[in-house]
Formats: structure tokens, sequence, C-alpha cells
């Protein structure tokens, strides 16, 4: 018997589209039991989560390893679903993990990055759910590059508005295409965040979080909490404040020091929404014997 424990993740960070990560302190824990007749992973997140090999971990683990023993598995899950925080990155890294350690496959973190990502469709989530930590990723030829790198201190605290929002959903409102000199402002912008976390200088990058052209501007109509958590965040000396993922969770990073009373107003202010402080999870996914 082992756990497998995967962390939420954040991302986007803003004008990092489909490209930065975070990884965050809420967990997907599996526990794998004995071997039986059937696939059998049991939860309690509701009827629409299947509870057999049709399940999206079953499923992620069998096509790596098809002639692995049916488990049985209990799954224990504090990542809201269709919030962007990424359940369905968490799942299918827990998935390979499921067959890594089953089959003996021995990935390494590299090729468990380029398979979650063939799965997934882009690197933001997976990555940092594998490596832990920020990271930065893109997909070029099918062929995903990658790095992870410390991110400065900070306390997180997550707005969560009590709605669903797909990411099918939350991509449709997005353009064709942006004017050249809006891309290239985009992607400037992008640029010079990466660079503020990589040298440490949080109040920069927050500052920077906050400017993003690709995708907020289009999907603040779907979550309108985003505004009213930004104005709060300025009005208690947030670092920044962005869309976590394609939403509807909104993400604040604040000193610690003020992340209490942050939390109290955003409790107060923000109608429907769950407010939790968390903080950046240093470790990938991890299996504990
Ligand atoms: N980068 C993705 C988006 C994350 O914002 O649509 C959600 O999967």
């Amino acid at each position: 018997m082992f756990d497998i424990r995967v962390p939420a993740t954040s991302a986007n960070l803003g004008p990092g589209f489909d490209s930065l990560g975070l990884a965050v302190s809420l967990y997907l824990t599996l526990t794998v039991k004995e071997e039986a007749e059937e696939w059998e992973i049991l939860h309690d997140l509701g009827e629409e989560i299947p509870t057999d090999k049709t399940n999206l971990i079953i499923e992620t683990a069998l096509s790596l390893a098809p002639d692995m023993k049916p488990r049985k598995i209990t799954m224990v899950s504090e990542v809201p679903a269709a919030r962007g925080l990424g359940s369905s990155s968490a799942a299918i890294v827990a998935g390979i993990e499921l067959a890594n350690q089953c089959a003996d496959l021995q990935l390494t973190v590299d090729e468990k990055i380029q398979i979650a990502t063939r799965i997934e469709g882009h690197p933001d989530n997976v990555t940092p759910a594998i490596t832990g930590d920020f990271t930065v990723g893109t997909v070029l030829d099918s062929k995903v590059y990658w790095m992870k790198a410390s991110f400065p201190e900070t306390a997180l605290v997550v707005t969560i508005p009590d709605k669903e929002l797909l990411t099918k959903e939350s991509r449709s409102v997005l353009p064709e295409s942006l004017p050249f000199k809006e891309a290239v402002k985009g992607s400037a912008i992008a640029n010079m965040l990466v660079a503020a976390v990589l040298s440490g200088n949080i109040e920069q990058a927050g500052m920077l979080m906050e400017q993003d052209v690709f995708h907020e501007p289009y999907r603040g109509a779907l979550v309108p909490e985003l505004a009213s958590v930004r104005k709060l965040g300025h009005e208690w000396g947030a670092y920044g404040t962005y869309l976590s993922g394609a939403g509807t969770t909104i993400l604040t990073m604040i000193h610690p020091e003020k992340a209490a009373a942050f939390v109290a107003a955003a409790k107060a202010g923000i109608p429907d929404s769950e407010v939790k402080l968390l903080q950046i999870e240093k470790n990938g996914v991890q299996v504990i014997r």
C-alpha cells in the first residue's frame, strides 16, 4: 500500500498564458491498495466522477501500462473541479505516477512532463504538478521545453467563486488573433514577468502579473470577481492578483504578514466565494510509502 500525492496548480500568472505555472498547497491524494478483480476508485467527490476504470486517473494509467493488474484505490481531493486549480492535471499526473509505480516504468521527470502535456494539451498545470514550485514551459514541434525555478517568498490567497467554469468555455471567449502591436506588448510583459520572478523581485512580478493582454481582458466578463479582488488587493497592499488558469479562482500574492487581514477582507467583501490562505508547494508529485 502506498500514497500518491499531487499538488494543485495555478496557471498563467497573468501574462504567461499556457506557459507559466505554480504548485500550491492543496492536494489530490490516492491510496493505492491491494490488487482486485476490477479497478475500483472510491471517493466522495460526487456521482459525476467515475469509480471504475473509466475514471481519468485509471484511463491515464492504463494508456501507459495496459497490462496493469486492477487495484483498489481511495481518492481524497482538496482540489476543486473546474475552478482553475489544475484538477484534471492533478488527475493525469496521478494516473501517470500510478502506472509508473505499479508497472515499474521508471519514468524520468522529463518523460512524465512530455506524456502529461500530450494528454492535457498544455504544459502550464501539469509541469508544476510534477516538479513543484514555479515552472515555465512551451511546446515546439510536439516537444515540451520546460524549466523549474524557485518562486520568491509570498503568501497566496485564493478566492474561489461558487461557480464552475470549464476550460473549454473559458477559452471560447478568447480572440482568434491579436494585432501585432498588442502581441508584442503581451510578449514583452511576460518576458519581464519571468525576469522579475527569477531575480526575486516579487513587487515587480506582482505588478506585471496584472498587465496581461492575452486572456484576462476577455475572461473578465465570465469572472467579474477578478476586478473586485484585484481592487481589494490594491487596498491591502498585495503584490498582485490574477485569474488562476481558466478561472474561476482568483489568486492574490501578498506579503505573509498582510495575508490574514486580506483573507478577512476578501471573506467579507466578495460574496459567494471561498477564500483560503495557501503556500507555494515546493514538491511535485510524491510517492509516500
Ligand atoms: N492556460 C490554460 C487556460 C489553463 O488559461 O486556458 C487552463 O487549463
